[in-house]
């Protein structure tokens, strides 16, 4: 048994949830708009071609804000292209990820769905083969009342009021090589720099978030920011980070610690945006939008779903299937730990979005004309999303610690915790990383009176199972939550044995002592 000890304290806070790290992200890759989010005739979908049942899903995850439409795929295309009468909108095609790109669906048939989602729209402008021009028509279509040439073309294109879209990233990964218009730090930093100004005209009540680093382990890792952030300081909100993490080579414990590499990332950035901010006698502090995040497996698959010739490829085709990992019991641990990172630097993670959110890399799986369902990470985002209210607890844990080649030691047990005053509760939200050992937590909150459990719900292998069981078409329902057993709260401490390799979420009625 390995143990842990975790104290919070009501005056210890680090700040209020930042709801908006709920987001994901739906970008036209694969089969996440077509035949995720959206497949006219299929039997549950509506008068607009969204699919309800996985609507339901969408909405059960609990997700806040969705970025849109890209990702790399956003780097050559042109928004255009989406809207206007569906049967005069050009086919192109999309060299990002070889597809065929029919435009059925666009800005308007996305606001339609984020509207009946209930989540706020994040739009990405192309920052790779176009630039200030478009970027700022965008904005002038999307959310100008009214009485001028674009936004009166967005009212004859359906849309009478405004999108009103608040959220607007500039670019995507414009540090890497494989962007389509891939650009150096100066390049990129001036024209974000311009485009985010000309965008700001146009809706001066918009935020912007900077294109920072694809991974930390880039090499221009540090240098973007600095670079990127010297030029575009006055004019951007955020800088996004992205990061996808995949077991390799039989490396669980790496894998489990996937966790500090984001600690870090995440903690290199904010170092770097302060020291930019030192640096110009900035006021202002630049946020962070974490806003690609997952488990991939890219390493693993590499070549699977994008070969290298067109031969190999076989062709252009239509939404194919990409990258529709298939996730195991192991991944939904390290999503909950990756989740907790996100959650433990709320005080400037503003944004964060789990990539992405229907059949590519996704929690929800969907099947043309068939069913959806809920992949193993789905849990801990969605108790996270429904729990994680209120003030973000600073935490002072001490646990075991567990070996990890890439990583020197690392703690056994990973927390996060919030205290949602409105209804009196504290939750806590904890990992297990150990595969082979239960792990005794012992917390004690400090400042507040317990009164009881009021949810204590674990994920973790399967009666008879293994680390890689997960859901699919035919078995939609093999990982879960199921109940924490052995966990009780009295004076003030709470109790809780987790099993080996588990995810679990306790939350405890609290007052004010
Ligand atoms: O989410 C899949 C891809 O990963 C995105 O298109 C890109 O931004 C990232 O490299």
């Amino acid at each position: 048994m390995s143990r842990a000890t975790i104290t919070v304290d009501r005056d210890f806070t680090a700040g209020p949830v930042p709801r908006r790290i709920f987001g994901n992200f739906v970008e036209h890759m694969g089969r996440c708009v077509y035949t995720g989010i959206y497949e006219p005739g299929h039997p549950d979908a509506d008068e607009n071609g969204y699919r309800l049942d996985v609507l339901e899903l969408v909405k059960e995850l609990g997700v806040t804000v969705v970025r849109y439409p890209g990702g790399n795929f956003v780097s050559g295309y042109n928004w255009e292209d989406g809207v206007g009468p569906v049967d005069q909108r050009p086919r192109r095609l999309d060299g990002a990820w070889h597809t065929v790109e029919t435009n059925a669906f666009g800005l308007h048939e996305f606001a339609g769905w984020a509207k009946k989602a209930g989540v706020e729209i994040m739009e990405a402008v192309n920052l790779g083969t176009r630039g200030v021009e478009a970027a700022r028509e965008l904005v002038e279509y999307a959310n100008h009342p009214g009485g001028t040439y674009l936004s009166d073309l967005r009212k004859k294109n359906g849309a009478s009021e405004p999108f009103d879209i608040k959220l607007w990233c500039l670019g995507n990964e414009m540090d890497g090589p494989w962007q389509i218009g891939h650009k150096t730090a100066d390049e990129y930093g001036r024209l974000a720099q311009e485009a985010g100004k000309a965008m700001r005209l146009v809706d001066p009540s918009i935020e912007l978030v900077a294109s920072g680093s694809s991974n930390r382990g880039m090499p221009t890792f540090g240098s973007w920011e600095q670079t990127v952030l010297g030029h575009t300081y006055d004019v951007v909100d955020y800088v996004s980070l992205h990061a996808y993490y995949e077991e390799k080579e039989g490396d669980a414990a790496s894998f489990l610690a996937s966790g500090v590499d984001m600690d870090l990332f995440i903690e290199g950035v904010i170092a770097t945006a302060d020291a930019v901010r030192a640096k110009g006698k900035h006021s202002k502090h630049i946020n962070l939008s974490f806003d690609e995040w997952n488990v991939w497996y890219q390493t693993a698959r590499q070549g699977d779903d994008m070969p290298a010739t067109i031969e190999a490829r076989g062709g252009w085709y239509e939404h194919p299937r990409i990258i529709e990992d298939e996730y195991n019991v192991t991944d939904a641990v390290v999503v909950g730990t990756l989740l907790n990172s996100l959650l433990r630097h709320g005080d400037r993670v503003s944004i964060a979005n789990q990539a992405q959110l229907v059949n590519v890399i996704a929690p929800i799986r969907s099947e043309e004309n068939g069913p959806a369902w809920r992949q193993s990470i789905f849990w801990p985002f969605a108790r996270m999303s429904e729990l994680a209210n209120g003030e973000i607890l600073r935490l002072s844990t001490t646990s075991d610690r567990f070996e990890t080649a890439k990583y020197g030691d690392a703690d056994i047990v990973d927390a996060s915790a919030t205290w949602d005053e409105e209804n009196g509760r504290v939750a806590f939200f904890l990992a297990n990383r150990g595969l082979d050992e239960a792990a005794e937590v012992t917390a004690t909150l400090r400042g507040f009176d317990t009164a009881r459990i009021t949810r204590a719900e674990v994920l973790t292998v399967p009666e008879g199972a293994d680390r890689f069981t997960s859901n699919n078409e035919q078995n939609q329902d093999r990982v879960g939550l199921k109940p924490l057993s052995d966990v009780s709260v009295d004076g003030g401490t709470l109790h809780a044995t987790l099993p080996p390799l588990s995810w679990a979420v306790v939350e405890v009625e609290v007052t004010k002592a």
